[in-house]
């Protein structure tokens, strides 16, 4: 079993992908490592790769507010993505690419234990969840396996391009939050 700081260690080394040659920081999931509940992205994007720390973008001031509707923020829960490096002109990561870097996440999540665990996004979810998962007929459902609580809802920047997804997306988050309540792990 490795450390956080020792898995951080091995995403800013990491050379498994061709991303590893166009980025310009990798970025390692971030948040309290005693939270209950871990939020999975996608990929680094524009400004992530600057700042190397996730959803410090557009994307993150919709997470944020997302979080704030039900009470939480960041620092009591986990955030990370599913590929650690930003891939270019935002296309979406390549099934190898995610291949390549799913191992840290395996590490991650040994790491944190969460009960429960949220993909944002179609990307997160058809990796964690299911390879033909739909986000818009599923997103907002629960599914037990391993001890944990899976669920998908719309990656922020799908909100950013869609508005009217922020009153569900909202509706999700406080499902969310009740499950955390009723399970007395928040
Ligand atoms: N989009 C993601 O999926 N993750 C980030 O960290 C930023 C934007």
């Amino acid at each position: 079993m490795y450390s956080y700081e020792e898995l951080k260690h091995f995403v800013e080394h990491c050379s498994r992908c061709p991303l590893s040659a166009t980025r310009n920081k990798s970025v390692m999931g971030r948040g309290n490592f005693h939270s209950s509940v871990m939020f999975i992205a996608e990929a680094p994007g524009y400004q992530e790769d600057r700042d190397g720390i996730p959803f410090t973008g557009p994307s993150g001031k919709i997470f944020d507010e997302l979080l704030a509707s039900v009470g939480m923020g960041r620092d009591e829960i986990y955030l990370t993505n599913v590929v650690k490096c930003h891939p270019p002109r935002n296309r979406d990561p390549e099934p190898d690419e995610q291949e390549a870097c799913i191992p840290y996440l395996k590490y991650e999540t040994l790491l944190i234990r969460p009960k429960v665990i949220v993909c944002l996004g179609r990307i997160a979810a058809q990796r964690i969840i299911r390879p033909d998962f739909r986000i818009t007929r599923e997103h907002g459902q629960f599914l037990y396996r391993k001890n944990t609580w899976l669920t998908a809802v719309y990656h922020p920047s799908a909100i950013l391009r869609d508005d009217t997804k922020m009153a569900e997306t909202k509706e999700d988050f406080k499902a969310i939050r009740e499950k955390l309540c009723t399970e007395r792990i928040f």
